[in-house]
């Protein structure tokens, strides 16, 4: 008796060892087997990292939504207006519309796209950082300065503070339901789409909206580029980004002395965390890969940039931004924006120079601090102490201790209620199935289909 309470206390005790990367593979296991597809996950030992990005750019991986149940879920994640995120569009005349579009927003000229990235953060920060120490989750400190960022990009006009709001409600909440910290709220999201809508319907975006979209399709795209994709990941990289200078002080001193070392810095870390754990195809057609293997048409082809990134150089688990000195980018297996020739990322120009405007500004105003664990996921948000530059405050060992403790424990419940609340939306969008309807009564193209009622034959069949 005595025995089981004193293992039952041990096993309590270590959890926060232990528990978070079991309940972390269970999660897998349950979403995989729920989406049911027919997934390969790539680099495997048939294919391998010097195959991997072959594979990745060959022109019949080109499928993005139709034909996987992996899809059912993304749509879900990424409501409202899935269906015309152009991460999800099928490759045509559409997707080339959207992709267009997209890159007209994004275009302007460095020192310009520069600058508002530093105004946005020293907005950001002026009413944040009030006191020589500062608690903050790093994701939520810079998900304000995207939704600003973004709205100026979008409307040529500073964000007013309601619609900064609107903005961050809708990413955090793709975000949390994204990482299964919390369940998705669409009526929070739909605010923030009858405030573009308004936006739209007068005319106040500084480009031409594609045209190939009907105006709520219009509305619904820039909901999900611009202000979630677009503040999820550049809210995401800059944490990844202060965490990891946080905890090597050495490689924020230099870069506080060298600018240009930040190309390693931004390198490593997206080595390390890239924002993308798994990007999926489905491939169009058969791809012979040599006389002996073939990836079949309708196949789910998974990508991990975490394994790939892995293979690139010796000793991948220590960050090292000094080995981008001596770089040589084919061996590096380092693709933090995606494959060129396989939809790559349209902001590859502009997140770098972004970043860096926004890590100079806060780098300039506060010491970053902290001890928490450091995953790609990042589910934490990234706990960290911000330390008003000039100050050397006494107690922030014990703050860091006690950061390290909180950070450990919140692990163990978090990653209960990860697996709870990612089976139950993984349940809900394979009932939804909202990739799959979607395709049943439109074609690539969005437009509608009918579908032939089915022959005599097969009803008695
Ligand atoms: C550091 C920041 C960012 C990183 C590391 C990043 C990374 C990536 C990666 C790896 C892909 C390719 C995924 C795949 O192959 O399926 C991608 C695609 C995409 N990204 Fe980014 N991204 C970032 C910021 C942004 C921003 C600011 C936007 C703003 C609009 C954006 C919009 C998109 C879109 C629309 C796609 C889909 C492209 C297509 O299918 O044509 N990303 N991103």
């Amino acid at each position: 008796m005595w025995l089981t309470g004193v293992l039952a206390a041990a096993a309590v005790l270590t959890a926060p060892k232990w528990l978070p990367a079991r309940v972390v593979a269970l999660r897998g296991k349950v979403f995989e087997k729920v989406n049911g597809d027919r997934a390969i996950t790539f680099p495997n030992a048939d294919v391998g990292p010097d195959r991997f990005e072959e594979v990745y750019g060959h022109p019949a991986a080109n499928g993005r939504s139709r034909g996987a149940g992996l899809s059912d879920l993304f749509w879900y994640w990424l409501s409202p207006g899935p269906e015309v995120h152009q991460e999800h569009l099928e490759a045509g005349p559409r997707y080339d519309d959207v992709a267009r579009t997209t890159r007209a927003l994004l275009s302007g000229p460095g020192d310009v796209l520069s600058e508002a990235a530093a105004r946005c953060t020293n907005r950001v920060l002026d009413e944040v950082v009030t006191g020589p120490v500062t608690l903050v989750r790093l994701r939520d400190l810079m998900m304000p300065v995207w939704a600003e960022y973004f709205h100026e990009l979008v409307f040529d006009e500073p964000c007013p503070r309601a619609a900064r709001d609107l903005i961050v409600g809708h990413a955090d909440d793709v975000v949390r339901s994204l990482k299964c910290v919390s369940l998705r709220h669409p009526a929070r999201r739909a605010r923030l789409t009858r405030y573009l809508a308004r936006r739209v319907a007068a005319g106040d975006v500084r480009r031409p909206l594609p045209a190939s979209l009907s105006p709520t399709e219009q509305v619904h795209y820039l909901q999900g580029t611009f202000f979630n994709t677009a503040v999820v990941q550049m809210s995401e990289a800059m944490a990844h980004l202060l965490l990891a200078l946080a905890q090597h002080p050495h490689v924020a001193a230099r870069l506080a002395r060298d600018e240009r070392y930040f190309a390693h810095v931004l390198d490593e870390t997206m080595r390390m965390y890239p924002l993308f754990g798994i990007a999926h195809r489905i491939t169009t057609a058969d791809i012979e890969l040599d006389g002996r293997t073939t990836l079949p048409a309708g196949s789910v082809l998974c990508f991990s940039y975490p394994d790939y990134h892995a293979t690139g150089s010796p000793r991948p688990d220590v960050f090292d931004p000094d080995r981008w000195e001596h770089p040589d980018s084919r061996a590096a297996h380092h693709i933090p924006f995606g494959v060129a020739a396989n939809r790559p990322c349209p902001a590859w120009r502009l997140s770098p120079l972004a970043l860096r405007a926004a890590t100079r500004e806060v780098l300039r105003r506060v010491t970053p601090h902290s001890t928490v664990t450091h995953t790609r996921s990042l589910p934490s948000g990234g706990p960290c102490l911000l330390v008003r530059a000039g100050e050397s405050p006494r107690g922030l060992g014990a703050l860091g201790a006690f950061l390290r403790v909180r950070d450990r424990w919140e692990d163990v419940w978090r990653s209960v209620v990860q697996l709870v609340l990612g089976t139950v939306m993984v349940l809900h969008a394979h009932r939804l199935r909202l990739a799959g309807r979607y395709f049943d009564t439109h074609d690539t193209e969005g437009r509608p289909v009918r579908r032939e009622p089915p022959s005599t034959q097969e009803i008695t069949e």
